[in-house]
């Protein structure tokens, strides 16, 4: 699949960039679905989002400049307010009015979890609802907002993939002599499905023993993973020892080659018994196992499972129940899967 041939993957919710970087007073270019945006902040903390593409010479937006609650084109000087109609074009005599087909399409963004939502059409769903957001004895870490050269559903059916982990991870927690996965209990939802799985893990090395907070070098893993259709994950990792530690991944797709990992991380432990350092020292390292390899996958994902274009095993059943539920979404809404021609 790939995701910019989907109309219907723009009418869900993206994180796209943290709030922060709109803090200073510049517009932020980003390109969500292959679709080239600007976003800005404005006074009242509200987020505007416009086409970055200015639609008199096709210049970006994001080059120009803000003016008040406006951004300014770096070219000309014309002038947007955030519902994208022109407000000013500089050259023209002063009192004439800008017709309104001076405007250019504006989309809808909201701040949320400390991050920007963009939804390009009218959303099916909501933003995601994250329950340990704001709750008393939790905090939030940020951990990750880079990009990778992956199709976004490599990396979501790679969060509910146990399989891997004995392999991948055999660098941090992965168990190589224990590679039998127990299956996962699946629930499905509207919009994506919730999984239940316990697996044993390696616990090596002082940081890895501080993060799950035991002196043991085994522990047990019970994950409650929940994946929003098409492409979040919410994983809540629960360790016997009583840390919970829940992983929020966004796999934002820029274009159908590039993805824009976004996570952050709830835990209900404080500062002072775990630093958030090492938290986030520990999900680098295995974060980047995974890099590694899903780097290395074929970012057109087949949704149809049955043609034999790959092969499949018993641990692969979320993965294939995304395929099975996107190819079904696609369905409901007109369209056939689109595939790399060549
Ligand atoms: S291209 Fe934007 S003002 Fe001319
Ligand atoms: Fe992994």
């Amino acid at each position: 699949m790939l995701a910019t041939r989907q109309p219907v993957l723009r009418r869900f919710w993206y994180a796209v960039m943290p709030q922060s970087q709109l803090a200073d007073g510049k517009p932020h270019g980003f390109t969500l679905l292959g679709e080239k945006i600007v976003l800005w902040q404005r006074g009242d903390g509200s987020i505007a989002c416009l086409k970055d593409r200015c639609c008199h010479r096709t210049a970006q937006l994001s080059l120009g400049f803000l003016e008040g609650d406006h951004v300014v084109c770096g070219y000309h000087g014309w002038t947007f307010e955030g519902g994208g109609r022109c407000v000013r074009v500089p050259q023209r005599p002063a009192g004439q009015p800008i017709p309104s087909s001076y405007c250019v399409p504006a989309f809808r963004a909201e701040p949320r979890y400390g991050y920007i939502w963009v939804a390009l059409d009218e959303p099916l769903t909501g933003i995601p609802e994250l329950p340990e957001h704001g709750r008393d004895g939790w905090r939030q870490i940020e951990q990750f907002y880079e990009p990778w050269n992956i199709g976004a559903l490599r990396l979501m059916e790679n969060s509910f993939d146990s399989a891997h982990i004995a392999y991948t991870h055999r660098g941090t927690f992965g168990d190589m002599s224990r590679p039998e996965t127990t299956p996962a209990e699946i629930t499905p939802a509207e919009f994506g499905f919730l999984s239940r799985v316990a697996s044993p893990v390696a616990v090596r090395g002082e940081i890895a023993q501080q993060v799950v907070r035991t002196d043991s070098s085994t522990s047990e893993r019970r994950i409650e993973s929940i994946w929003y259709m098409p492409f979040v994950r919410r994983s809540a990792i629960r360790y016997p020892h009583g840390v919970e530690h829940v992983i929020i991944t966004c796999a934002t797709p820029m274009d159908d080659q590039r993805s824009m990992i976004v996570q952050w991380a709830y835990r209900n432990d404080t500062e002072a018994e775990t630093p958030a350092a090492q938290i986030i020292a520990f999900d680098r390292a295995v974060t980047l196992e995974d890099k590694l390899i899903l780097e290395s996958t074929d970012p057109d994902v087949p949704l149809a499972v049955a043609e034999g274009e790959e092969l499949h095993m018993g641990s692969d059943r979320p993965g294939l129940l995304m395929r099975r539920m996107l190819g079904e979404l696609l369905a409901r809404h007109g369209e056939t899967e689109q595939r790399r021609t060549a």
